[in-house]
């Protein structure tokens, strides 16, 4: 295709040509028009692995003087894919078959997870988990790690290895899994602080404070998570909440005292703005005003909801207008069965239909996109062009596939309706096939056309 992507050593400026694609607004609440930037042929220029400016080519390309220029004419480039949950130790478990959660956990999950025990097969892990988020264009991920320090360890370093935002936490779980897996509520909050100190805010990385689940807690763990939460304020709460009927039902019997699911984390201190939820299935319309009041996140996980057959997330009530609730996507590898957001929005798309709703296009990358970095508190750095923000972007190819280049034979429209269309086509058609190249920082950090 006669591209030489331009990879300084350090630093350095350089422009990306191609049709832009980015969400500057919430398409949930405004209207797509104003939500979204589209500049068919436009220039996008990098500057010390931060956006410098964007523009059509036109414009910008007679500003850059000898600035040498990556040529993606034809390929459609957005803001870097953000994942809001996924766990790396569960790479090598997707597809176990016929289980819902909670047996899907003790027959399959915990044996795999206490592999990682062994540091060095945890390094293995990360690297090639790391290298399969940039084949679909993911950039930023919300991570859980194994029970073992050493498991954060090996995620973090092979993060900062390839400049990525991460974000990561040790696994706090004192009851109702093996004895392998377990810690206790000190050594939980001890290891988890030390964790803490070593790598959040390290270059791009950041902590989550991150107990699997009510069920795994005891009370005792839950409120010293909390109290790291206290004194390091800028850290992450990264959990699950009301996947499945059953989980739901066994919650409310282990703890009593509590008004449902949502509260036993409230009680303990663990609703906050910083932390966010993975799946929130079953949640009651009271739960979804209360995550609103307190500006927490959801992560919807629709291939794990789907695959697990936990259920339709009601997106309309988390996106209601009146208590608004931030919402990112969230793989659920390996309780989710694509490591692509593409696909991922391709199954929300569905859940949606299920449920007598339609998911746009523009909808779907905001929530790949901007809508997952407001949910982790990250909108100042990522999730649109605006100038000044990191430099992870994914290019994406129309016509990947055969199927695609008929579906798209025109290939870049120069209207947004149009836009919507082919984007459309992507969310349903594309995943990891339709990823050209992944940048982060402004450098190509995955490229489908190495050898
Ligand atoms: N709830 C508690 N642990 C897990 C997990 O590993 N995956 C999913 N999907 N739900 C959980
Ligand atoms: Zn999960």
């Amino acid at each position: 295709m006669g591209q030489t992507p331009a990879t300084p050593a350090t630093g350095g400026t350089v422009a990306i040509r191609g049709a832009l694609l980015d969400c500057i607004a919430d398409p949930f609440y405004e209207p797509e028009a104003q939500a979204v930037r589209y500049i068919p042929d436009g220039l996008l220029v990098v500057q010390d692995g931060h956006i410098a400016a964007l523009g059509s080519y036109e414009e910008v390309s007679p500003t850059l003087g000898d600035i040498p220029i990556s040529d993606y004419t034809g390929k459609l480039i957005t803001p870097g894919f953000i994942d809001t949950h996924i766990h790396y130790p569960q790479t090598g478990m997707m597809a176990a078959y016929g289980e819902q959660l909670l047996e899907w956990l003790n027959r399959y999950t915990f044996p795999t997870e206490g592999k990682f025990a062994d540091p060095a097969y945890a390094r293995s892990v990360a690297e090639l988990f790391l290298d399969e988020l940039l084949r679909n264009g993911t950039t930023t991920a919300l991570v859980f790690a194994a029970v073992f320090p050493a498991s954060v360890d090996a995620f973090f370093e092979a993060a900062e290895a390839r400049h990525l935002r991460m974000i990561s936490g040790k696994v706090m779980m004192d009851r109702n899994a093996p004895d392998f897996l377990s810690d206790t509520a000190q050594s939980s909050y001890k290891e988890s602080k030390a964790l803490i100190e070593k790598w959040h805010n390290r270059g791009r990385l950041l902590y989550a404070v991150t107990p699997r689940f009510a069920a795994t807690s005891s009370e005792a763990q839950l409120k010293l998570a909390a109290q790291l939460l206290d004194e390091f304020p800028d850290v992450y709460l990264h959990t699950h909440l009301s996947e499945n009927v059953s989980e739901v039902a066994w919650i409310q019997e282990m703890f009593p005292q509590y008004q449902g699911y949502l509260d036993v984390y409230d009680q303990t201190g663990l609703v906050r703005e910083r932390s966010l939820f993975a799946h929130g299935v079953q949640l009651t319309d009271a739960e979804f005003q209360r995550l609103s009041e307190a500006k927490a996140a959801i992560s919807f996980c629709p291939t794990s909801n789907l695959f697990l057959g936990s259920g339709l997330f009601r997106i309309e009530q988390a996106k209601n207008p009146t208590h608004p609730v931030k919402v990112g996507l969230g793989t659920d590898v390996g309780a989710g069965t694509s490591f692509s957001m593409l696909q991922t929005t391709n199954e929300a798309y569905k859940v949606a239909q299920l449920r007598g709703q339609k998911l746009s296009a523009f909808k779907a990358l905001f929530l790949a996109t901007l809508g997952g970095a407001r949910a982790l508190c990250l909108e100042d750095k990522l999730g649109s062009f605006d100038p000044g923000k990191e430099a992870d972007f994914v290019v994406l190819d129309p016509q990947a596939t055969p199927l695609l280049a008929l579906r798209n034979q025109s290939g870049i429209p120069g209207t947004l309706e149009a836009m919507a269309d082919l984007l459309f086509s992507l969310v349903i058609m594309g995943g990891d096939r339709a990823v050209t190249a992944t940048y982060v920082l402004g450098k190509v950090a995955y490229s489908s056309e190495s050898p």
